[in-house]
């Protein structure tokens, strides 16, 4: 059974796991995140460049979640550029300890075997931040996701093109595929921390901490792992 922790808003929520973050990496400083990309974590990144200043963060590893498959990674949208401006540079992290599954065209075959291997060369995530899809995906797990899957190849939802279209001109310049950790990768790691904000919200988090769980639910993964915490707003937690 997951934690459930209600904040007052999103502020508390990153000021609460940015905390978390600064002692693991206080205490361990070559810790290995696992970082989201969404609006969700922005909160988290933002109230971590505080707690951070000052302190070397030269060791830090980091393992992104997922990415879109032919967008090119330059593209402000592609989530290499968005952890690069979010995370590393505010975070002054170094780039080469930063990885971001890879969604180039000509290597996707091998891209997910590749990305579980470093994971696996890291010795695994330590703190893995999660928000979640309004419908109820994780990383970009849609609906169907095996429990056990590993870093692959999605073909993303109607639902999630178009929740994500406002990082884009066009609804048809989303891009239709993803390469995601699989749900077996992020029950891998050592604690999870996911984050949901809003009504919007609400079904997806009383499914991934209540609901049955499904393949269809796939944020119901949550609860096969022995260390799990969900950071809630009132509203994403009232239906719970
Ligand atoms: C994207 C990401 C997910 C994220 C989700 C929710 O599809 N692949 O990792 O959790 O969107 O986004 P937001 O936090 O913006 O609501």
């Amino acid at each position: 059974m997951a934690e459930v922790v209600i904040v007052q808003n999103a502020e508390a929520a990153g000021a609460l796991v940015a905390a978390e973050i600064a002692e693991l990496i206080d205490a361990r400083p070559d810790a290995v995140l696992g970082l989201a990309t969404g609006s969700t974590p922005l909160p988290v990144y933002q109230a971590l460049r505080a707690r951070l200043e000052g302190r070397d963060v030269s060791q830090v590893r980091g393992f992104a979640l997922d990415e879109y498959v032919g967008l090119d990674p330059a593209h402000p949208e592609s989530y290499r550029s968005v952890i690069t401006r979010e995370v590393v540079e505010p975070l002054g992290l170094d780039p080469r300890r930063i990885h971001v599954p890879n969604g180039a065209e000509a290597t996707i075959q091998h891209a997910g075997d590749d990305y579980e291997s470093a994971i696996d060369a890291a010795g695994g995530v330590d703190l893995q931040i999660l928000g979640i899809g309004t419908d109820g995906h994780i990383g970009f797990n849609e609906p169907g996701s095996s429990f056990a899957s590993r870093t692959r190849v999605k073909t993303l939802t109607e639902q999630t093109r178009e929740d994500n279209a406002r990082f884009f001109d066009s609804i048809g310049d989303v891009p239709r595929h993803c390469i995601t950790q699989g749900l077996g990768t992020i029950l891998r790691a050592r604690h999870l921390v996911l984050l949901a904000f809003g009504e919007g919200k609400a079904q997806a988090v009383a499914d991934a901490v209540e609901g049955p769980l499904s393949a269809i639910l796939p944020g119901s993964a949550i609860q096969l792992h022995p260390h799990a915490t969900v950071v809630v707003d009132e509203a994403a937690a009232s239906r719970l």
